[in-house]
């Protein structure tokens, strides 16, 4: 099935056709409407990609838009504002429409948002196949994200997983390393034998071999008893080395040499034992500096970086955020036995617009504060912690008064668009990836608002 078809509603049957006309042109198929409910039955039937439609209709605009963001796997919404009138744009993005067009049609224009919108749809169906896939396959559920970074490394997860490849994750705190290396772990065949865990930052430095190799009976003071160190421990399964860059240097000699010959000595013996561990470590460090700092061992690091793996911070995949929210929220809330308290619409903004230093961790953490804490049965704005409440949410920053007389669309666009530019000093890359529109359509609405480089 071609993946090009946009249906067109709107009530004008001239504009309908020179429509129909233009985008088949720009190479789409395309089906008109007359009305919401013509356009409804007709959704179902061809299934569009991309439904433009005008709001303003004797039968259900709004309506309409209602009933494309229930569908399962909904098109993307372009909608056609006849006067200008930005309550009703915005409360159409509000409900999740992609973008607006402005009557009179600039039929050029029209075209590069279809184009963008059209790219947005596919890369959003591939998301949601390899999404499926993983979860089928691999059982992600647990696993929440769709950002396409995001994906990339579960899916690079998945594939390694059956393997006893080597694996070093990287990623700041919170990010989900130690999530992921369980994943590998219970994606790969050694699933039903030990995952060990080691966190080398957590454990005083002169105890890191005895931990890590295990001891004889008084090879050191208060060595009272034989014991078995983690990578005994792992035999068979795999050892999760958490932190590695906090390894002292010696033991990463030592570590070096087991991972390289499979055998291992406890301290204070001359024995060796084979062992069979599947190694996979984590690092919220840039080992590459530290080995050019002689802090990490560059034969080391190359042992274990076989497949290095890099989870994206939290703050480059916000797309993920209000998923992650209303997992999180909900596991914390069975975690507590806590029934009946919700989290209001009003505080997504802020949440997405956080920074989160500790990415998922803090925000776990927030929401499980929010929920323990909270002395009413809906959590708003006002229960965020001060860091949170103070980020200026990205839509709601740009303070719009709206005159009792009127406003138009356009001038209201225009002024985003100068002030984007004058935040970002000209840089039109940066502007259009602030406004979340391509250059192209940057610099053709520049044009439009007759704006120049200059102002
Ligand atoms: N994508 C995700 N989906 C669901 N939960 C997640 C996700 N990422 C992280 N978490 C949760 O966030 C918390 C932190 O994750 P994890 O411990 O794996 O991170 P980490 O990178 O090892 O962090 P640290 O550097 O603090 O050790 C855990 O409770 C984990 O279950
Ligand atoms: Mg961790």
């Amino acid at each position: 099935m071609s993946s090009n078809r946009i249906l067109v509603v709107d009530d004008d049957s001239s504009l309908r056709s020179v429509m129909k006309m233009q985008l088949e042109e720009a190479g789409y198929q395309v089906t008109l409407a007359s009305d919401g409910a013509e356009a409804y039955d007709l959704l179902r039937e061809i299934r569009p990609q991309l439904v433009i439609s005008d709001l303003k209709m004797p039968t259900g605009g709004l309506e309409l838009l209602r009933l494309i963001s229930a569908e399962e796997i909904p098109p993307t919404l372009i909608i056609i504002t006849a006067f200008g009138t930005v309550e009703t744009a915005v409360q159409a993005m509000k409900m999740g429409a992609y973008d607006y067009v402005t009557k009179p049609l600039d039929f050029e224009a029209l075209v590069l948002v279809v184009n963008r919108a059209m790219e947005r749809q596919a890369l959003l169906e591939e998301v949601r196949q390899l999404r499926s896939a993983l979860d089928q396959r691999y059982g992600f559920e647990s696993i929440i994200g769709r950002a396409k970074s995001f994906l990339r490394v579960l899916d690079q997860a998945a594939r390694v997983a059956q393997h006893d490849t080597t694996v070093l994750i990287h990623g700041e705190t919170g990010t989900g390393k130690e999530l992921l290396a369980r994943a590998i772990h219970h994606n790969s065949r050694r699933r039903n034998k030990p995952f060990v865990t080691i966190n080398c930052g957590a454990i005083p430095r002169d105890l890191v071999e005895a931990e890590l190799f295990g001891y004889t009976r008084g090879a050191f003071t208060g060595a009272y008893a034989s014991r078995p160190g983690r990578i005994e421990q792992a035999d068979d399964g795999t050892l999760f080395l958490d932190e590695i860059g906090e390894l002292p240097l010696e033991a990463q000699v030592k570590l070096l040499r087991v991972l390289q010959q499979g055998e291992i000595s406890r301290i204070g013996s001359t024995e060796t034992t084979r062992v069979n561990v599947r190694v996979l470590a984590a690092t919220h460090r840039n080992l590459q500096a530290m080995i050019e700092d002689d802090a990490f061992r560059e034969d080391l690091y190359y042992r274990l970086a076989v497949v290095p793996l890099f989870l994206p911070p939290l703050r480059e995949r916000k797309e993920d955020i209000p998923e992650l929210v209303e997992y999180l929220f909900q596991k914390a809330t069975e975690r507590h036995g806590i029934s009946g308290v919700r989290l209001t619409e009003s505080i997504m903004p802020h949440l997405v617009a956080y920074r989160w230093p500790g990415n998922v961790r803090e925000l776990e953490n927030v929401l499980e504060r929010l929920l323990v804490l909270s002395s009413h049965k809906s959590i708003g704005e006002d229960d965020l912690p001060e860091e949170i409440r103070r980020v200026q949410p990205d839509v709601s920053s740009f303070r719009l008064d709206l005159p009792d007389e009127g406003i138009s669309l356009e001038s209201v666009e225009r002024e985003l668009i100068l002030r984007a530019l004058e935040r970002f000093k000209g840089n039109q890359t940066h502007a259009a990836k602030y406004l979340d529109i391509s250059r192209r359509t940057l610099i053709y609405r520049m044009e439009k608002y007759g704006l120049t480089q200059d102002e």
